[in-house]
């Protein structure tokens, strides 16, 4: 006879555990630990009658639960990956844990043209440069960061994944080439103020320098505002923003030179991608196929 725990009563008792520190998910968070830790999908939890928590398996759910309920790391960090898009995504605390409203981001390098060159500014874990190029093989793709930490971990997730994508040690633009059609970016944006009413998830764990942009968060997003109005060529850009700074970034992007400026809205409702198009200059895309 085998000894151990079953599946759902070891459940029971992390979910309470999770749930009683303040989780927003304490369910799906213990789901995700447990077929983690026993190398299963989450369905199989459910489905499998013969399952149990037994032997190391014992303790690894422990030490998982543990980090998540007492220290509140999240539940990414602990597994060591994220899905975003179509794609698993290794992340650590070097890099920022992609959210799901940055797939917008990936939504608009979609209609680019084909060929286009695409820079994703501050890529972290490589996340929108690396969809991006899973969904468009024949997009040329660049991502960028000024943490060469955060460069590894997206390299080795382009190595992994097996998606031809170039990697770029970089201050947002400075000292990168002028051959850019889009520039993708979602880059810290939290204003210092806010720092008290981050969940602790965020701000124990997560990288200072993907989070937060001086006194309103909106310090590298200006910079980098500045440094495309002079980039004539690039055509497109795309930055994600913290709720209820689309109409400053809008202006910012109008100011660089962007002729049409519009907000992209997540699944919440906030104005989430502020985007900018304008007239371009040299591209070096394939205009028959143009649908931007
Ligand atoms: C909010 S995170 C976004 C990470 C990833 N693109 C994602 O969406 O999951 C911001 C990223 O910008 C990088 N970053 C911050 N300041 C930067 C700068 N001046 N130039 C380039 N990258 C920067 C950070 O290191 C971090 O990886």
């Amino acid at each position: 006879m085998r000894t151990g725990t079953p599946v759902r009563e070891a459940l029971d008792g992390a979910i309470t555990a999770i749930g009683a520190a303040g989780c927003e998910t304490p369910r799906l968070d213990a789901e995700v630990l447990l077929a983690h830790v026993l190398r299963v999908s989450r369905e199989r939890l459910w489905t499998d009658r013969e399952l149990i928590v037994a032997g190391p398996a014992v303790r690894a759910f422990q030490n998982a639960v543990r980090r998540r309920a007492v220290q509140r790391e999240p539940v990414a960090y602990i597994v060591g990956h994220r899905a975003f898009r179509h794609l698993d995504v290794a992340v650590d605390p070097r890099v920022l844990v992609p959210r799901p409203e940055t797939e917008l981001l990936v939504e608009m390098g979609l209609v680019l043209l084909r060929g286009a060159r695409v820079l994703d500014v501050g890529t972290g874990s490589g996340a929108v440069a690396l969809a991006l190029k899973q969904e468009r093989p024949d997009l040329r793709v660049t991502g960028s960061d000024i943490s060469s930490d955060a460069l590894e971990l997206a390299r080795g997730n382009g190595e992994r994944l097996g998606l031809e994508v170039s990697w770029a040690h970089a201050d947002l633009l400075e000292g990168l080439s002028d051959e850019f059609d889009a520039v993708l970016c979602n880059p810290p944006y939290v204003a210092e103020s806010e720092r008290g009413s981050l969940a602790p998830e965020i701000l124990r764990h997560e990288p200072p320098g993907a989070l937060f942009a001086g006194a309103d968060g909106l310090v590298v997003l200006r910079r980098l505002a500045a440094q495309l109005a002079a980039r004539p060529r690039v055509r497109l850009a795309a930055l994600e923003v913290g709720a209820r700074q689309a109409p400053a970034v809008g202006g910012l992007l109008h100011d660089a030179g962007f002729t049409q400026v519009r907000a992209e809205r997540d699944l919440a409702g906030i104005e989430r991608v502020v985007v900018g198009e304008r007239p371009g200059e040299g591209q070096s895309a394939d205009r028959e196929e143009a649908s931007l």
